[in-house]
């Protein structure tokens, strides 16, 4: 694995890639590595012949009051999950690299709409941060594909829209969310549950499915009381739900009566971890005109 740590370096090792006809995989990561990203890595050896990731922890996408300092680093550990995975380049970047006139004076890549609701609406900022990082890399990799996972789901279409507003000649990849055995999805974040904490943490998820089994049974496309019974169910639980949503797929837009193709998606506070998960699911029953 040739690790970049600079932009003439990452540029050298794309260009060789290119000579020798390699279709090359992105893989952004902010590091602190977990099977979440392995699976990542291991899709994206599907889709091309060399993987190039990187490992960024980009202030932009944080708020004042979020966990940038503290967000865990692992370097040690992180290159043998990559070197396991056969990860052709990793680049890590300074800020230099990703902000050359300093990050408060870059131009910024912002996706209205869809950056602010949601996660958005309580992250004010995050997506344009994650939009400029994204932008930016791609820029720098110039990758064909590149892949995200579907438990950010919001960043996920955030990033599609971005590429396609700017016609970006990058195939989007969206990967299926890596869990624990008891349903918990894999993320850096969950180092900072207590035990007794992670203990309580499976209960987002179940929660998620308990709620797609109920918009499978009931009628309407109105699905405000089963959300709000559901964030009830959280707080019970210990969580302090941040929202409890049931969205449509294309663009987290409010279901309309003739859609099928749903997400149900859900961000809670346990403890001074903030998780997230969601769940697609596609709807059998005809929707009628009431809620119940
Ligand atoms: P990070 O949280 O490190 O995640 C890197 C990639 O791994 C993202 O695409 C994320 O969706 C994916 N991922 C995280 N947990 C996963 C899981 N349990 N299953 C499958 N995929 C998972 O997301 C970011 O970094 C940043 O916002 C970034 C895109 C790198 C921009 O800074």
């Amino acid at each position: 694995m040739i690790v970049a740590q600079s932009v003439p370096e990452l540029k050298s090792e794309i260009a060789r890639l290119r000579t020798a006809g390699k279709r090359i995989a992105f893989v952004p990561t902010m590091g602190n590595l977990h099977a979440g990203h392995r699976h990542l890595l291991e899709q994206a050896r599907r889709h091309a012949d060399a993987v190039v990731a990187s490992i960024y922890v980009n202030p932009l996408q944080f708020g004042p009051q979020e966990d940038f300092s503290s967000y865990p680093h692992t370097p040690e550990q992180d290159r043998t999950l990559l070197a396991d995975a056969k990860v052709e380049v990793l680049f890590l970047p300074d800020d230099a690299a990703i902000y050359p006139r300093g990050r408060e004076a870059s131009t910024r890549v912002e996706v209205p709409g869809v950056s602010d609701i949601l996660c958005g609406a309580t992250r004010p900022g995050h997506f344009r941060g994650v939009a400029t990082v994204v932008h930016r890399l791609f820029q720098l990799v110039t990758p064909d594909v590149a892949l995200f996972g579907k438990k950010d789901y919001q960043q996920l279409l955030v990033i599609r829209l971005m590429t396609a507003d700017f016609g970006l000649p990058v195939e989007i990849v969206g990967v299926d969310t890596v869990r624990d055995a008891d349903g918990l999805a894999k993320s850096s974040r969950n180092g900072y549950l207590t035990p007794e904490e992670r203990r309580i943490a499976p209960g987002l998820y179940a929660g998620l499915l308990m709620l797609a089994g109920k918009i499978q049974s009931v009628s309407g496309h109105d699905f405000a009381v089963h959300e709000t019974q559901a964030a009830g169910q959280l707080e019970i639980a210990g969580f302090r739900p941040d929202y409890v949503s049931v969205r449509r797929q294309q663009d987290l837009a409010i279901p309309g009566s003739d859609d099928r193709r749903l997400v149900i998606l859900a961000a809670a506070w346990l403890g001074r971890a903030r998780l997230i998960d969601n769940l697609e699911l596609d709807r059998k029953t005809a929707p009628g005109l009431s809620s119940e």
